[in-house]
């Protein structure tokens, strides 16, 4: 019985809270003439939506939902990023000038985007490029209808895209020193996050000095094997021609431009460690970095040679039908071994070591990159060994005179 009286009385204050909350958009909000009548509604409609919207700044700061969406209910706009630029010119523009602009293109250039299913795209690939669709997604990182700037701050705004098999830089991060500094304390700015070192200064553009696959098109004045200009120029490893310059500003945005950018964009880079690091300590990380990043591209020119030298010795059919790529994205399309091999070991083990490295991560660096590519160096070598034997042997079983002809 008393049991019961209580149950209804919680029941009763229950009711009265969500009435009270309902209340608080309806005294100040549902009278608002410049919300149009949208609040009123859209409690009903879509509660989730009025809730963030209110939670967020812009609320605050006389935005309405009309300011985004239009007040005619029959023809509503679809807010893109030109809706943003009208009040945050800044960010639109740092924004166009990065790399994340670039998504929706970079992957739509890929030819085997064209043969997949359309739905396979809009919902498996397209899911993280759309940050680049239309111009641009701003609600990549700030979600609907918060729109937060210490959301977007927070490692997990970058969590759902990079992260993964080709770019696991979240795994990375979270594993590494920094990662943990900040899982066990929190955004205390003791340790750095995502933004703290890619969007410096609230900088929309992402900057990054080495890029996806960590190419640099010019370096003859550092002291790196060129491994970049050897493997662009023996492209012709995977029957491929040098991409045309449109090629290397779209796709080829994964290579990295100019000597000067790079140095400049190096220099910035050690400049953030520098709020906790001393510059000594920084640089010092950096040439380690690169030095590793060295060692790992003299074993992978060693591993693209042998490959190369069984093409010139028709010992293994030079494929002919590839687009062009600088990038090698199309190598899982290969049939032999291995290629197949070459394109896991650069794709996946040298991106590895190179993001693992960068982000301070040991695990990712050594065992999950420098140890594997060591074993696909290997067995690379190994398969091509047997090829040859194997060459060998039936060209001695051949009677003479109808050998094969090389192409
Ligand atoms: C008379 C009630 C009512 C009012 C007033 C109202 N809406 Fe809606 N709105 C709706 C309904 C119903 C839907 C459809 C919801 C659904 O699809 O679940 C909707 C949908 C929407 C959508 C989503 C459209 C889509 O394609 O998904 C937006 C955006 C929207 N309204 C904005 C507004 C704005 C801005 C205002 C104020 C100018 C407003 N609404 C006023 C009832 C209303
Ligand atoms: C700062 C701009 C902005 C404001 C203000 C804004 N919206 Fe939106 N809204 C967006 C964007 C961006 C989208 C996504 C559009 C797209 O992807 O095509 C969206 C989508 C929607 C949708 C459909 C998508 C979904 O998640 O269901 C609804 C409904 C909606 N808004 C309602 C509202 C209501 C109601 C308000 C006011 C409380 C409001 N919006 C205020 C920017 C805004
Ligand atoms: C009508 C002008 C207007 C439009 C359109 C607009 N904003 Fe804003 N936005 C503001 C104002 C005003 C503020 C508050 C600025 C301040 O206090 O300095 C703000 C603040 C923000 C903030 C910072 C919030 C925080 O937590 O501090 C973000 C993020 C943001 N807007 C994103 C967007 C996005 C994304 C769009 C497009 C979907 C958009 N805005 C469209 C006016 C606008
Ligand atoms: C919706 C998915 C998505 C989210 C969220 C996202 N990114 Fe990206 N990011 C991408 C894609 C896709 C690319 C590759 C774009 C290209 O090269 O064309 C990219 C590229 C980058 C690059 C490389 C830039 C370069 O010059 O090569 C950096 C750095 C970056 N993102 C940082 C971040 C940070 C930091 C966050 C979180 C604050 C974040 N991203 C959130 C999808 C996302
Ligand atoms: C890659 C993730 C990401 C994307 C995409 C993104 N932002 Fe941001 N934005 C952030 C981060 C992180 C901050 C906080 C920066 C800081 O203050 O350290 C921020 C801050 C802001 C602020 C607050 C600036 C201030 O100083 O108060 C505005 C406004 C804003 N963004 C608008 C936009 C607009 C407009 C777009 C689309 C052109 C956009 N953002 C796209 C991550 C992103
Ligand atoms: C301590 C600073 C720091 C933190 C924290 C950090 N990064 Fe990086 N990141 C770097 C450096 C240094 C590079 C390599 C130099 C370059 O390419 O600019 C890099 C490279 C990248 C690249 C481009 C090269 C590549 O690997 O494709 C992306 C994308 C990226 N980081 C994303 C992230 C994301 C997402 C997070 C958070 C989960 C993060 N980073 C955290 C410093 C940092
Ligand atoms: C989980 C999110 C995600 C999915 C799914 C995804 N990507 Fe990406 N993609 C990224 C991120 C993040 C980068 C940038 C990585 C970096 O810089 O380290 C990227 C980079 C790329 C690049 C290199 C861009 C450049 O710099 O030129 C291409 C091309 C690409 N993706 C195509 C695709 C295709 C095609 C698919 C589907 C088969 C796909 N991606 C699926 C997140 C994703
Ligand atoms: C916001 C402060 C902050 C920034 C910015 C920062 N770090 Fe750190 N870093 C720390 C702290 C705190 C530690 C933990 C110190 C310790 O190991 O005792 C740390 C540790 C490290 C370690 C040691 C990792 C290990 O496994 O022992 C390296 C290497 C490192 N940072 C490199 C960098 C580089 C390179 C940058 C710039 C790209 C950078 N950090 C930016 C705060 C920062």
């Amino acid at each position: 019985m008393f049991k019961k009286l209580s149950f209804v009385l919680l029941f009763v204050a229950f009711c009265s809270f969500s009435y009270a909350e309902g209340k608080e958009y309806s005294v100040k909000d549902r009278q608002d003439k410049n919300n149009g009548g949208c609040i009123d509604c859209h409690l009903e409609i879509t509660p989730g939506i009025v809730r963030d919207f209110f939670s967020g700044v812009m609320s605050k700061k006389g935005v309405t939902c009309a300011s985004c969406h239009g007040n005619d209910h029959d023809n509503l706009e679809s807010p893109n990023i030109y809706k943003c630029m009208e009040c945050h010119v800044k960010q639109y523009t740092q924004f166009t000038n990065g790399k994340h602009s670039l998504a929706w293109i970079a992957m739509k250039n890929l030819p085997e985007v064209a043969n997949q299913p359309e739905e396979v795209i809009k919902r498996g690939c397209g899911s993280c490029h759309r940050i680049g669709r239309n111009g641009g997604m701003c609600d990549s990182c700030h979600t609907r209808h918060r729109f937060s700037k210490a959301e977007a701050r927070r490692p997990e705004a970058c969590l759902p895209c990079h992260a993964g098999i080709e770019h696991p830089q979240y795994e990375m991060w979270k594993t590494s020193k920094h990662g943990v500094i900040y899982g066990s304390e929190g955004a205390t700015d003791r340790a750095p996050t995502c933004a703290t070192c890619h969007m410096d200064e609230g900088n929309h553009q992402v900057p990054s000095s080495w890029k996806f696959l960590g190419l640099k098109l010019r370096q003859s004045n550092i002291e790196l094997p060129g491994f970049s200009e050897k493997l662009l120029d023996k492209r012709n490893v995977s029957g491929n021609k040098q991409p045309a310059n449109d090629d290397k500003k779209t796709v080829g945005g994964a290579i990295q431009n100019e000597e000067m950018e790079w140095q400049a964009s190096r220099k910035k880079q050690i400049k953030i460690c520098r709020k906790c690091h001393s510059e000594k300590y920084a640089e010092q990380t950096f040439l380690d970095n690169e030095n590793l990043l060295k060692e790992v591209d003299q074993l992978m020119l060693e591993a693209f040679e042998t490959v190369e030298k069984l093409y010139e010795e028709g010992i293994l059919e030079r494929p002919t039908e590839l687009p062009t790529h600088p990038d090698h994205l199309e190598f899982f399309e290969f049939n032999s071994i291995l290629e197949q091999r070459l394109y896991i070991m650069f794709l996946e083990h040298r991106a590895r070591t190179f993001m693992g490295t960068f982000h301070n991560n040991p695990q990712y660096t050594y065992r999950y990159g420098w140890i594997q590519i060591k074993r696909d160096l290997a067995e690379i070598k190994d398969e091509a060994k047997k090829l040859r034997d194997s060459y060998d042997v039936q060209k001695k079983l051949q009677p003479s005179g109808s050998e094969k002809q090389d192409k």
